[in-house]
């Protein structure tokens, strides 16, 4: 690495946060200096094959020309302008979009900078809606164990009390409440013990609740967990009867990754309000959207308070909604459903043999995410290097050594970070 990379990277080290990392004993950082297709490309020279995604977002891989025409053709019009009292061709095409691809329920859309503050919104959207019902105390949400919906207040205090991070702001956080998770083992059945304990919880509180929201079929940064398709239509069928919303976050899940264009799919139900991220922008600029049904939008404007209160500095920003346009255009054109199920089943096979690890607890595949639960946490500082040493970029957390790679990654690249993973895991000393 050129000399200057160092004092760079000593920089890095005194002076950036890194996500969930301390300054004090930071986990080692690489310098990227380019990304093409499915490598990155390091300041010293090594390219790595990437599992990653870059956190499920780059589903076509990194400087795909197609994205980078876009967001070159929408810069010499306009990169951005204030979306209060004006709108872009960019927003009306791509809320048509979304519109479109989603359940027919889903006719409202609502743009937002990210997926933690689409979160909010949803939060916002359902407790709004029942103020204009009349019904002001149904302010609380009820979620299961193990989820993860983003960083900010209100999306912390709907993620896992236990695995998140309660712990450090428990007086500030708003009190929602948390069922029992649905077992991941029991993929058919919908885990009666779960799905009564949801109920119950329901049952007891209706009177406080204005919405359940989960992730649909994988909890995500809360633990790699799938759950069943019978789980979530209980689920569906649990709030038509006690009348509230559910908002389904498909941050994560969104546009493909589990199989279908959304998880919910799978379940055969809709979402009163859906979160969509990540992946909308092919992984190049950050923007999410928050879609909901007439009745929730309708309800909200022909209440007390007809406003949403909500409008970001960034909203609906066009380069980000040009993106957004070119990256859905090229997935629905592509056969991302067979590339989705090819990595599926190459995952399967080539993660299988891990299972024989002492240091392995589980091995689990859907759709295109692959998971090696271990017993222990990882040891970052030591592994991180390590897939690096090995060519491949694939950054774990927790007990959880996992991927999600693009959808354009060639059988070759896959097997190269399988290997990596399988080599990794029998290095673990217990
Ligand atoms: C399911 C889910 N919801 C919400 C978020 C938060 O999105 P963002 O990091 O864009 O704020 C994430 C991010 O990992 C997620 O996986």
């Amino acid at each position: 690495m050129p000399n200057n990379w160092d004092a760079l990277v000593d920089f890095d080290k005194q002076h950036i946060w890194h996500p969930y990392t301390s300054l004090n004993h930071p986990s080692p950082v690489f310098p990227v200096i380019s990304a093409t297709g499915v490598r990155l490309t390091l300041a010293d020279g090594r390219e790595l094959v990437d599992g990653m995604s870059s956190w499920w977002a780059a589903i076509h891989g990194y400087n795909h020309p197609a994205l980078n025409a876009a967001v070159e053709q929408q810069l010499k019009s306009m990169s951005h302008v204030m979306f209060g009292g004006l709108t872009h061709q960019p927003a009306i095409d791509l809320s048509q979009t979304l519109i479109d691809i989603t359940h027919d329920d889903l006719q409202h859309v609502f743009f937002a900078d990210s997926g933690s503050v689409s979160v909010e919104v949803a939060i916002k959207m359902a407790i709004q809606y029942w103020v204009s019902q009349g019904q002001a105390k149904k302010q609380r949400l009820l979620t299961i164990k193990n989820g993860y919906h983003g960083d900010t207040f209100g999306a912390m205090a709907v993620s896992d009390p236990d695995n998140g991070m309660h712990h450090l702001f428990d007086n500030i956080l708003a009190k929602h409440l948390f069922a029992k998770s649905p077992n991941y083992g029991d993929q058919h059945g919908h885990d009666s013990d779960a799905i009564e304990d949801f109920e119950r919880v329901l049952k007891d509180n209706l009177a406080s609740i204005a919405a359940v929201i989960l992730e649909p079929l994988v909890q995500g940064a809360g633990g790699m967990r799938f759950y069943s398709v019978a789980y979530l239509k209980k689920v569906r069928e649990l709030c038509d009867k006690y009348n509230v919303l559910l908002i389904l976050d498909e941050i994560a899940t969104g546009f493909g990754r589990t199989g279908s264009l959304f998880a919910y799919e799978q379940a055969n139900i809709v979402a009163d309000i859906l979160c969509v991220g990540k992946a909308l922008t092919g992984g190049y600029l950050s923007l999410a959207a928050t879609l909901c049904s007439s009745k929730v939008a309708h309800g909200i404007g022909n209440g007390k308070h007809p406003t949403l209160m909500h409008g970001p500095t960034f909203m609906a920003n066009p380069l980000a909604c040009a993106v957004a346009n070119a990256s859905l255009s090229l997935l629905v054109k592509s056969p991302w459903q067979q590339r989705v199920s090819t990595i599926a089943a190459q995952l399967k096979q080539e993660l299988e043999p891990c299972r024989s690890e002492r240091a392995v607890k589980d091995v689990r595949v859907k759709g295109a995410i692959g998971v090696i639960e271990l017993h222990k946490p990882v040891n970052i500082h030591w592994m991180q290097p390590r897939f690096v040493e090995l060519g491949v970029w694939v950054r774990p957390f927790a007990h959880l050594i996992y991927v999600m790679p693009p959808y354009i990654i060639e059988p070759a690249d896959l097997s190269r970070i399988t290997s990596a993973m399988l080599q990794v895991t029998s290095e673990i000393h217990q």
